[in-house]
């Protein structure tokens, strides 16, 4: 088999879009997934054919991917990410970075110390309206920028917090210090 190799790590309601990009990309081949929980992990080897394993470590030594994707929790990405970079092993992240401050420095210092490379998913960055923008600013119409407001006009109702245990909780989803 040819290719870059690429693993993703954690195989809940995201990871449908990473594993459809991968499998659009020329070059590149799924070679692994990783999920804590057995029964999401069974059910992403069934769908995609490759070697699964419970934790991202195993997964590294076994694989050796060139790439991970890392679509868990919110305060699980830093963590992996860290250890993925420690390994030489390049990485796309999720949103966000890190979960706390101090676990995102943690992640730019192991970037900057790897050779490897490190993405993270800002997608909306490429919508019609972000771009719009980004010229205006850059345009300098508007003068020198001394404050700014936006607003995200999206709604999650509770059945989306509830059906996760990490959603909307404060260990495993809200930023802290
Ligand atoms: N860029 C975007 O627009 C976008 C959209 C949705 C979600 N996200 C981000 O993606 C991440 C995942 O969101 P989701 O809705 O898919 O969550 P999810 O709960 O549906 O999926 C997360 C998966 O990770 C697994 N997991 C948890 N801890 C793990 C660990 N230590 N090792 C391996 N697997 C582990 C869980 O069992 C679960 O299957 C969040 O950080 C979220 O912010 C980004």
């Amino acid at each position: 088999m040819t290719g870059l190799k690429a693993a993703v790590i954690g195989c809940g309601d995201v990871s449908a879009v990473h594993f459809e990009a991968i499998a659009k990309l020329d070059g590149a081949r799924l070679a692994g997934v990783c999920d804590s929980d057995p029964g999401r992990l069974a059910a992403a080897v069934a769908a995609y054919g490759v070697p699964g394993f419970p934790d991202h470590l195993s997964l590294i030594e076994a694989v050796g991917p060139d790439v991970v994707h890392i679509t868990t929790p919110h305060n699980m990405h830093a963590t992996i990410a860290v250890d993925c970079l420690e390994r030489g092993v390049n990485v796309i992240v999720e949103k966000p970075l890190a979960h706390t401050l101090k676990e995102g420095r943690r992640l730019v210092a192991a970037a900057e110390g790897s050779d490897a490379k490190i993405a993270v998913c800002f997608q909306n960055r490429y919508n019609a309206t972000s771009q719009a923008m980004h010229a205006l600013l850059s345009s300098g119409e508007l003068g020198a920028v001394v404050g700014a407001s936006a607003t995200v006009l999206w709604h999650r109702d509770a059945d989306y917090y509830l059906s996760r245990p990490w959603r909307g909780t404060w260990t495993g989803a809200v930023a802290g210090s």
